[in-house]
């Protein structure tokens, strides 16, 4: 039977493209999303995947949600903690909103799906999950000081559950994104992305499926001594 895979924030940019190749990958995908039911209502259409709209930040919501995907389909077996948003700024012009709601959404979303899957990953002993951090958590970036917290904060506790995941065949790891060409990266001022890109070694932005890729990798049933890493996928921009 196909393991049952959930990806948060999976109708659109990034999440979209790790949705089809997890689907490809022969997993019974679920795609989670937060707000736009255009965008979900067409992915679903054009992948078949199913669409599930509740808000990753939101602990109580989340409960809900895998308390539903595992009476329909069973237990999640791959998790992919990919949902993110961003509200830069410098921190002069960043209010307390700006902060908690990338914190909650970016972060504290994987401690949500981690907390609420994990006892039934240790139970079958098989788990995968896979955290999106960025290239921002790792390096800082001007006008994020809550992407970049989020961010990292995602990377630390990677290496943190991954240390609990071992024993019961829960891998857990992450990948930094970098520039990736989605609506998040477009939304940059102009001249700001261009001076980014001018700094990419492989001289453009990334594509959604650059990273899909790696999410397909990480979650193989046969991947199961890759824990606790860190995969950076971003045109060689910072080597960490
Ligand atoms: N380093 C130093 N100074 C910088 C700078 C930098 N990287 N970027 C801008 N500045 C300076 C400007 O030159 C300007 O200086 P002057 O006032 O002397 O001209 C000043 O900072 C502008 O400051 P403001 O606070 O007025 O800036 P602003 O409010 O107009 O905009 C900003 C600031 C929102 C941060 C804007 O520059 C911006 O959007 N930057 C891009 C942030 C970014 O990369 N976000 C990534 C989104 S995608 C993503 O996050 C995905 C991922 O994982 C990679």
């Amino acid at each position: 039977m196909a393991r049952v895979a959930l990806v948060t924030g999976g109708t659109r940019g990034i999440g979209a493209e790790i949705s089809r190749e997890l689907q490809q990958a022969g997993r019974l995908v679920i795609a989670n999303y937060a707000g736009n039911d255009a965008a979900a209502k067409a992915f679903t259409a054009a992948t078949g995947i199913a669409a599930l709209k509740f808000d990753a930040g939101d602990y109580a919501a989340c409960e809900v949600a895998v308390r539903q995907i595992t009476a329909e389909h069973g237990p999640i077996e791959i998790l992919v903690n990919n949902a993110g948003i961003t509200r830069d700024g410098t921190l002069s012009k960043m209010n307390r909103e700006m902060w908690d709601a990338v914190l909650d959404t970016n972060l504290g979303s994987c401690f949500n799906l981690c907390k609420l899957t994990f006892d039934g990953m240790r139970e079958k002993k098989f788990g995968r999950i896979v955290n999106i951090g960025s290239i921002n958590g790792q390096a800082g970036q001007y006008g994020q000081v809550n992407y970049a917290a989020a961010k990292s904060g995602i990377h630390g506790f990677t290496k943190a559950l991954a240390q609990e995941g071992a024993r019961f065949g829960i891998t857990v790891n992450a990948i930094a994104p970098g520039y990736v060409d989605t609506e998040m990266v477009r939304a940059v001022p102009a001249d700001v992305l261009q001076k980014i890109v001018a700094r990419i070694p492989v001289g453009r932005l990334g594509h959604a499926d650059d990273i899909a890729r790696g999410v397909t990798f990480l979650t193989a049933d046969d991947a199961d001594f890759i824990t606790g890493s860190t995969l950076s996928i971003n045109g060689g921009q910072h080597m960490y």
